[in-house]
């Protein structure tokens, strides 16, 4: 297979992991004969410093006109710390969402035995946690009409919702269900935003047509409590876009490391594959930062494009690394690896087989086995 594959490293650790990635696609394409042609575009801060915009017209033809977008992170301190800029580079970000319609995100949380004991949370707690967030994506508050700070003192901010944007996420959040642990549980705030209201009526209607799925409701509060005392009582959440982003972080708690979570947005015109995982910017340029999440993306674009034999190989190749804690030092590792190191050896691993590793050339050196 032949595809186009826009590239958006953006900013902080972005191009570091991104450059992991493409490791990755291409030890993909020499093993199964796909072929990947990577085009580059900018998006974030990066974007705002060369060209003045967070996502300049170039880079949203770029994604027009690709199979999938790769995207690793947007993000810079020095925008974060100054409340009057006009231009942010998440904007990018939400640009892009926009534009690609992006309405569903999809945030798979897998837990590692072997990070079991490094998590937040006690062993028995996550002992069957296996969920995925379902995220509203392209509308809510993060697009509502926004009124800046003026000279009253007044903001807002408007969270709405058309129950056609409810219904395009819904009916997949059920479908998925199906092929899992055939639960969706609906999170809002239904007790006080009448937007909230208009999801549990919208997603009652749907559920309807899925009596093989248990549906359940919880507001965002306890929703949050629950997923601390209890996250193996979820299969799949399904949520507005600002509840879906503060569960998401959340939700990384579970597994020991924001660094293991992939996610994909899925829009009518194009599907983005990003890291869940922000930029990170003290750690940029230090070789540091886990690529793991940014190469399960490109395990679910694969997916997507309908390579499942080469996405099966990814998820092996780092479900391998990670049981062993080969990795970067914030997975507590016994092998400690740079990220660029971690791109290497994954994928030496998909093209030469498992057979490379083993515990006497792992402890030495890693030199002598990338
Ligand atoms: C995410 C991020 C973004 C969001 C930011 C960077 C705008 O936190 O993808 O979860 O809030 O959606
Ligand atoms: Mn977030």
């Amino acid at each position: 297979m032949k595809k186009n594959i826009a590239i958006l490293p953006g900013d902080g650790i972005g191009p570091e992991i991104m450059a992991q990635a493409k490791k990755v696609l291409n030890a993909i394409s020499d093993k199964y004969g796909h072929s990947f042609e990577l085009k580059t575009g900018l998006i974030g801060a990066v974007a705002i410093n060369q060209t003045g915009e967070p996502l300049p017209e170039s880079t949203l033809d770029l994604c027009l006109d690709s199979d999938a977008v790769l995207l690793a992170a947007v993000g810079h301190p020095t925008f974060d710390n100054d409340p009057d800029a006009k231009v942010r580079p998440e904007q990018g970000l939400l640009g892009l969402r926009k534009a690609l319609d992006l309405f569903i995100n999809i945030r798979p949380v897998k837990i590692y035995p072997s990070m079991i004991k490094f998590a937040a949370l006690r062993p028995e707690l996550l002992e069957g946690v296996d969920l995925v967030i379902y995220r509203e994506l392209s509308s809510g508050i993060y697009f509502g009409a926004k009124h800046e700070r003026d000279e009253s003192g007044y903001a807002s901010d408007l969270c709405a919702y058309h129950e056609n944007e409810i219904l395009r996420i819904a009916h997949p959040a059920f479908k998925a269900a199906r092929q899992r642990k055939k639960k969706v549980t609906l999170v809002d705030k239904a007790n006080v935003l009448a937007s909230s209201r208009l999801w549990r009526h919208t997603v009652e209607e749907v559920s309807k047509s899925y009596p093989d799925v248990t549906f359940e409701k919880l507001y965002v509060d306890n929703a949050a409590m629950q997923m601390v005392l209890a996250p193996n009582q979820f299969d799949v959440i399904l949520t507005s876009n600002m509840f879906g982003d503060i569960l998401s972080d959340l939700s990384s708690v579970l597994g020991g490391s924001l660094g293991f979570l992939p996610s994909s947005s899925i829009g009518t015109r194009s599907s983005v594959f990003e890291p869940v995982h922000g930029s990170y910017p003290t750690a940029a340029g230090k070789d540091i930062a886990n690529p793991t999440a940014m190469i399960l993306s490109v395990k679910l674009m694969l997916e997507e494009l309908g390579m499942n034999e080469a996405a099966k190989e990814i998820e092996t190749v780092v479900d391998y690394c990670i049981q062993h804690r080969i990795g970067t030092q914030d997975i507590h590792p016994k092998y400690e690896y740079s990220c660029s190191q971690m791109g290497d050896l994954i994928s030496s691993i998909i093209l030469d087989g498992i057979e490379i590793l083993n515990e006497k050339n792992l402890d030495s050196s890693v030199s002598t086995i990338i």
